[in-house]
């Protein structure tokens, strides 16, 4: 079971409601750095371990200014991620550019910035030194294809646009090496949303095996192996966060087995993980607007999914409090709602809720990746703030909410 706290007691929370206008997101920056030192200290005994925070999830200056102060990297996946991670002070190797059909203007970006530049193909070897040169630390991202399989959420590695294939593998490092790299890492991501520790043992058993490959073919030793991102966080209450400091206990076992006896020691361990370090401490607080009865039940909110796309696009379940009010004998079942012109426009379907009124404040739980980074303006929907609420309690504005003067601002009439 994971308990599904608020930021704030429900008298704050209400009044915050009041004084913002909402929907608003609302991040913890306390639990935030308080997770992210959780992650460090599960993978201690790891030489230099990293998590570059992989920006797409939350791309906001202040959450990654937090994320270098706890000493993490940023994973880049566009010039603006580049350029979002640059303005906070990340640079140079502590960018991963894992960028995929990657225009060349991108590649010369994260070549300028010194970022380690991760490849997506054999064949974007070409297309880096069309705009730039080898540098001299190289990665590729590997695809297993039907050597392994993908978690439900990601899908079969044999359907996917990502990586090099175990065959294109060995070339792609003697290439590289050809042209002038002489620093190597090998990258990979094979599951998303994962909660099963399991899963992320056997990727390093997959990356330290490629790992030993390597050395044997072409004489060549991985600076570090990056496991991806992934790690998945309990969405639903009843759900477990994978336990950490046990799949960094099999990793080790795993690289005394074979990184050691092989004399590839030492071998960085590093991920690129998002959604497990701020998801679950971010909030979308939301206003109902309507509750009505049609053939069911309908909670309609100030939010849509523009603010939160994931429920919509995968069916995926948030945890929604109505603040203030418990689920007691009163309990009604409702579906969710927000304002889009889309019958998917849902954040929850047949939830059962105590009974909602107009005027309720709710809270949408684990909304703190791939949340507000994944709006969008579809039916002229306007982008919601960002708040950060402080390690001293106060209540920070990080991103302004949109208004029709940015909507407008592309147009030409
Ligand atoms: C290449 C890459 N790395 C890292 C991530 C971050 O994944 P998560 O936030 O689920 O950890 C993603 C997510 O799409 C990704 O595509």
């Amino acid at each position: 079971m994971s308990e599904k706290k608020l930021p704030l007691d429900a008298k704050s929370l209400f009044a915050l409601a009041q004084e913002l206008p909402t929907p608003f997101h609302l991040y913890d920056e306390k639990a935030i750095r308080e997770h992210a030192r959780a992650f460090k200290r599960a993978f201690a005994w790891v030489p230099d371990f990293k998590n570059y925070y992989a920006v797409k999830a939350c791309p906001n200056p202040h959450v990654l200014s937090i994320m270098k102060e706890e000493g993490f990297g940023a994973d880049c996946s566009s010039l603006p991620e580049l350029e979002l991670a640059r303005s906070v002070g990340i640079v140079g190797e502590d960018i991963m550019f894992t960028s995929n059909d990657t225009p060349d203007e991108e590649f010369k970006a994260a070549y300028d910035l010194k970022a380690v530049i991760n490849l997506d193909d054999v064949t974007h070897i070409d297309a880096l030194l069309r705009s730039a040169r080898m540098p001299e630390l190289i990665s590729f991202r590997y695809n297993p294809g039907p050597d392994r399989t993908g978690n439900a959420i990601i899908g079969n590695p044999v359907e996917a646009k990502y990586g090099v294939t175990t065959d294109q593998l060995a070339g792609c490092y003697r290439r590289a090496r050809d042209l002038g790299a002489t620093r190597f890492a090998l990258h990979t991501m094979v599951a998303s949303n994962e909660l099963d520790g399991t899963y992320i043992v056997e990727t390093a058993r997959m990356l330290f095996s490629q790992a030993i490959r390597l050395y044997r073919e072409l004489g060549i030793r991985l600076e570090f192996v990056n496991m991806g991102g992934g790690i998945g966080i309990p969405y639903r209450p009843d759900q477990e966060p994978m336990d950490l400091t046990w799949v960094s206990s099999e990793i080790e076992k795993l690289y005394r087995s074979m990184i050691i006896p092989a004399g590839l020691d030492p071998l960085r361990i590093v991920f690129e993980c998002g959604r497990m370090v701020t998801g679950p401490f971010g909030y979308l607080v939301s206003r109902v607007r309507h509750v009505t009865e049609k053939y069911k039940k309908y909670v309609g909110l100030d939010a849509s999914m523009a603010n939160l796309m994931r429920p919509a696009l995968y069916g995926a379940y948030h945890h929604i409090t109505v603040v203030g009010k418990e689920v007691d004998a009163d309990a009604q079942v409702y579906d969710v709602t927000g304002s889009l012109c889309e019958n998917n426009d849902k954040f929850a379907i047949d939830r059962r809720l105590p009974k909602v009124e107009p005027g309720d404040v709710v809270v949408i739980h684990d909304a703190g990746a791939h949340g507000h980074a994944m709006g969008f303006n579809y039916n002229a929907k306007l982008r919601s703030a960002e708040y950060l609420l402080q390690e001293d309690g106060s209540v920070r504005m990080i991103r302004r909410a949109e208004t029709m003067d940015d909507l407008f601002a592309t147009l030409r009439f």
